[in-house]
Formats: C-alpha cells, structure tokens, sequence
C-alpha cells in the first residue's frame, strides 16, 4: 500500500521507521519530513494543515493510508476531509481532537466521565483569575485554554507567580490559545506517560514511557518539548495501568462517543501518580516526541498493522506482541534551545549510526545542504536505542550521542535517572 505520513520530527521519523519494516507498506511519503527521514522515503512540501491540499496529493498520489503525527493539522480537521474523501487515517476528527486542543473541554469531559483530575475553574478575564487564586493560594496551576505549543502551562510555586502568569496570559503572550484560562489544583506525585489506542469502541494499550521536559540535568530550568524518554515507565504497574484504564481512559472514551465524536486515533494519557493512584494531568490526540520514538522502537513492524487496526475499527481483533525490552531515548538539542538558537550550523559523525535494529538516530529538525546535515531546528536528533534492560538502552543511546560532532549542540546526561536509580 501507499502510505503518507504527516509531520516532520523526531516522532514522524520513528513513524516510517517502523512503518518501513512492514512488509505492507509499499511506497512511503512524508510530509514535510526532514533530513533523516529523507534518507528511508520519499518527502513531499504542502501545507500540512490545509485539508484540501493533503486530499489533493493523496488522491494524485493514489495514497491508501494517512498517519497524521502533529496536533497542528488534527486540529484544523485534515482528518475530517480525509475521512469526506474516503481516505483512510490514522488521527482523530477535529472534534475528538478538542481532549488535546482545549484544556476546558478536558476538564468538563473528565467530570462528566468521573475521572479522578485536579480541580479547576475556568475565566475568560483577569480579575476575578486572580481573585481565585488568592483565595485558593500556591502552589497552583495556570494554563491557557488552547493550544500553546507545550508553553501554554505555568506550575506555579508562590502566588506572585501565578497572578504574573494571569497577567502573562491576558496580555496576548498566548495570542488566541491565552483568551480563556484554565487553574488547577497542582497535583503533587511522579508523572507517566501512558499511551492507547482507541477506534471509537476498542481500547488497546500501546505502551508506558516518562519523559524530562526540564532542560537541563537534575531536571532543572527551563520547559522544553521534551529532553529524553524512556519506555516502559516502571510506575505504571499492572495497578495502575488498570486504575488509569478503567478510571480514566474507558469513561472518557465512553463519553466522546455519547456526544456523538468517538475518538479514533492513540490518545496521549499525561497521569501525575501518587500512592498508587492516577489523575489525570493532560490528554494529547496524538503520540509524544520524544515518546513516540521509544515506543516505536519497542513495537517495530507490528506499528503499522495496530494503526490500521485503529483507523478501520479492527482492533478488537489484534493485541500488541511485547518483547521484554526497554528503549530510550537522548534528545540532542541546539546551544540555546528553548531560548533562542543558531541555526544552520553542519552536524558530522552520523555516518553507520543506528545500522542495527537495536539502535536509530531519529532525526527531528535537520535538513541537508550541499551532502552535508544542518541543524534547522531546536530539538535536532534522536539517539534512541532498545536494550534487554533500560540501562543497556541507555548506554547504546548515549553512546551514538557522543559521536555525533556537533559542537553547536547539547543534551542531558541523565535520561531515566529515576528509573536506573
Ligand atoms: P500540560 O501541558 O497540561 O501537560 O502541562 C505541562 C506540565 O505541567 C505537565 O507535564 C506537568 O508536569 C505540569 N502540570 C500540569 N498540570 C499540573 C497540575 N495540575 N499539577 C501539577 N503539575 C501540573
Ligand atoms: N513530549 C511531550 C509531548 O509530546 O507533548
């Protein structure tokens, strides 16, 4: 089959990785990819939030499946005229996206399904946001309401932080996605990610992983995307993977689909963990980045046939067959990144990397230029490697990141530290 995938990062490239291994898979597509990707498929440029434009290629195309990796074009609706064109996909409708694209509609969801969550209360202006919070006191959790690009969220410490942040907000620093706030409780316990997928009826679990969001070492500074993952996430045992299942997943789905927009695609179950028992911090319609790349390395050629599963309502009929295995995942970022950062500069050393099934440097924001690869982007590549324990995946990352040359470019030297401890 022909096969177009959307996106162009760390997560789209581990997507035709192991859409690749499939024997299924005869032609392969990314849109806008980059220049990892390049190196396995074919690259396409259009407007990948334009539905038109990707019914357009995909029907010039004679594509037989659409994987769409980014919340950008879920949230325009390119499944939605997807779907009108009779092309099948992989990613939610715009409306089953909203669990992603308003915090809002999550937390009226989750009281609705009775979803164990934080707290909240919602304003569409600055005073009496700032009333509440000097009534609820810190720590405590201001967020706007749309999509931020991961920046939207301020886990506030004292009180002065969290009104500074209403200020923040209301300013217009958020543009559209800032309009509305949401606060919340600030939920203290060890966070997991855990990721299913779901075709409107069946849930399937696809795997656990913990990411580091923090910059630096120690997980200190600055928010980023995300700075390394891990799967499975050693939290998330049997109880509480049923807890979140049950608690968690099964209502909410449940309730997608008594409003008549059942959610078809992996949804992104953000969980803060505490004495055993999840909440729910966040849902995501799409996989993580860097999440993603480790659980494609851990489910390889079996990816395709699960996302077809999901997208054709099959997967009542199919499990996931695990190998016991970790994976992981280092996250090479350029000098600056979140801040501002350089870019342009020429990346050496990625030559016979990642030849193994054991290992792949997933490449996120790089393009070629004259043979050579340069960094375009703040997250840069992907050194992720699989292990028969999390500490032989994490000694076969690091040990790909430190080849690589690239002196414009950083990464932490402690992913899965909580886990090796
Ligand atoms: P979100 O974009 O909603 O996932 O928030 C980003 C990060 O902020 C999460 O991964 C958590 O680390 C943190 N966070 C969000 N909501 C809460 C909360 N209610 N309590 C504590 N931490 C939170
Ligand atoms: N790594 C966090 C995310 O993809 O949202």
């Amino acid at each position: 089959m022909n096969i177009l995938v959307l996106g162009g990062g760390g997560r789209e490239h581990s997507l035709a990785w192991a859409i690749l291994q499939n024997p299924k898979c005869d032609r392969l597509i990314v849109a806008p990819g980059n220049a990892g990707i390049a190196q396995i498929a074919e690259c396409a440029s259009f407007d990948i939030c334009d539905g038109g434009a990707v019914v357009e290629f995909a029907e010039a195309e004679s594509i037989d499946f659409v994987v769409i990796g980014p919340e950008a074009p879920l949230a325009a609706g390119v499944a939605d005229r997807l779907a009108e064109a009779g092309i099948p996909t992989f990613g939610p409708s715009a409306a089953a996206a909203r669990l992603e694209a308003s915090k809002r509609f999550t937390k009226e969801i989750c009281d609705a399904a009775g979803a164990p969550t934080a707290g909240w209360a919602r304003f569409d202006s600055a005073a009496p946001a700032k009333a509440y919070i000097r009534e609820q006191g810190a720590p405590i959790v201001v967020k706007a309401d749309g999509l931020a690009a991961g920046k939207g969220v301020i886990v506030a410490m004292t009180e002065e932080e969290a009104l500074a942040g209403i200020d923040e907000m209301f300013s217009g620093a958020f543009g559209a996605a800032g309009a509305e706030v949401v606060i919340e409780e600030f939920m203290d316990g060890e966070e997991a990610s855990f990721f299913v997928l779901c075709d409107g009826e069946t849930v399937l679990p696809v795997g656990t992983a913990q990411d580091h969001k923090r910059v630096g070492d120690g997980d200190t500074g600055p928010n980023t995307g995300g700075m390394g993952a891990y799967s499975p996430a050693p939290i998330m045992d049997e109880a509480v993977t049923q807890a979140a299942l049950e608690q968690i997943v099964r209502p909410t789905m449940d309730e997608m689909t008594r409003r008549g927009t059942p959610y078809r695609g992996v949804l992104y179950v953000g969980l803060m963990i505490k004495d055993g028992k999840p909440r729910l911090v966040e849902y995501n319609a799409r996989f993580g980045d860097p999440e993603c790349q480790v659980l494609m390395m851990r489910l390889g050629a079996q990816a395709l046939d699960l996302l077809l599963a999901t997208a054709e309502g099959r997967l009542a009929e199919r499990h996931v067959n695990w190998s016991e295995d970790h994976a992981m995942t280092v996250v090479l970022a350029a000098d600056g990144y979140p801040g501002a950062y350089e870019k342009g500069s020429v990346i050496g050393g990625l030559d016979g990397l990642g030849e193994t099934s054991w290992e792949m440097m997933f490449h996120a924001g790089t393009s070629s230029a004259e043979g050579r690869i340069v960094a375009t982007g703040g997250r840069v590549l992907n050194a992720t490697a699989r292990g028969r324990t999390l500490q032989e995946a994490r000694d076969r990352a690091y040990a790909m990141a430190e080849v690589v040359d690239w002196p414009e470019g950083f990464f932490r030297s402690d992913i899965g530290w909580r886990a090796l401890a």
